[in-house]
């Protein structure tokens, strides 16, 4: 099962190889320049006057590895699936992905079982997460991202693993509703809360909307105290480990009301461990 498992996170990456063999290089440029023994420093150059739109890879980016100061390796990404795929070599780890994910059900006294088989990602990018989620515990899911780059390299990086890919971007945050099938078991939020703006009211409304038609929501963002303050006031329940925001609500959650701090027992309010 492990080997079968790691098999494929090996089949995913060489796919992404084969098929984005620049993207691959910009990150293992990215990975030299932090070996101190070798000497290099490395630039990243990016179109300017192109702004980013709210945490969609766009733009050009100029990768260099340099010697002595000489450029001895150059590679030029463009807006479009290289930038989505270089993401993808540099996403968080699927060693990570479940370091945390581990930490999320020893905190909420959480057991992901064999009864959860169908699995949202929203912000999904280049499929990294959702492929692995779905190979480690089997069944489907559906992978939504507002940058249809990225849902091309997903494709390319997830053949044989079952996943929908559906182009979304969250604007309104109820939108989201349309491409979520019903009564999914889990939906994740992986690195993606911290780019969608917040004074809007859209990230509640998200997670209103997500509330409505999933039996669990889990998410791992980079630590920011708006974004806790909002999650909380859904009745989310946040966990702090290293650096990053663990969260976690479940329909068998409803009687937590985390503002007035009457969480009741973990594993009593959830009834899975
Ligand atoms: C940092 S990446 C994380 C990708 C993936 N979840 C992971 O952890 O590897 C953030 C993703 O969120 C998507 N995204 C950002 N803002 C969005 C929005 N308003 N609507 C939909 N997707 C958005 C980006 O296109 C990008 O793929």
């Amino acid at each position: 099962m492990r080997i079968g498992f790691h098999c494929k996170q090996a089949a995913r990456l060489g796919l992404v190889a084969f098929r984005f063999p620049r993207a691959l290089l910009a990150a293992s440029i990215m990975k030299l320049r932090k070996l101190p023994m070798l000497g290099l420093e490395y630039e990243r150059r990016s179109d300017a006057g192109r702004p980013n739109r709210e945490g969609y890879a766009d733009g050009q980016s100029r990768f260099s590895l340099l010697l002595l100061k000489r450029p001895i390796i150059e590679v030029v990404l463009s807006r479009g699936d290289d930038l989505a795929a270089y993401h993808f070599f540099l996403a968080r780890s699927v060693r990570r992905l479940f370091t945390q994910l581990g930490v999320i059900q020893d905190t909420f006294g959480l057991e992901f079982n064999k009864d959860v088989s169908s699995f949202v990602e929203i912000g999904c990018g280049s499929g990294r997460c959702i492929g692995a989620l779905i190979d480690a515990y089997g069944g489907k899911g559906v992978g939504i991202d507002g940058y249809m780059d990225a849902l091309t390299v997903a494709k390319a990086a997830n053949i044989g693993t079952h996943i929908d890919y559906s182009h979304c971007s969250v604007v309104t945050g109820t939108e989201v509703l349309e491409y979520i099938p019903p009564n999914v078991d889990l939906v994740l939020f992986s690195s993606v809360l911290v780019h969608i703006p917040g004074q809007d009211g859209r990230r509640k409304r998200l997670l209103d909307a997500v509330k409505q038609v999933t039996r669990f929501m889990i998410g791992i963002e980079r630590y920011d105290a708006q974004l806790k303050a909002e999650l909380e006031d859904r009745g989310v329940r946040v966990a702090i480990s290293d650096e990053e925001m663990l969260f976690f609500w479940s329909d068998q959650d409803v009687r937590c009301d985390c503002r007035r701090g009457t969480c009741y027992p973990p594993g009593e309010a959830l009834g899975t461990s």
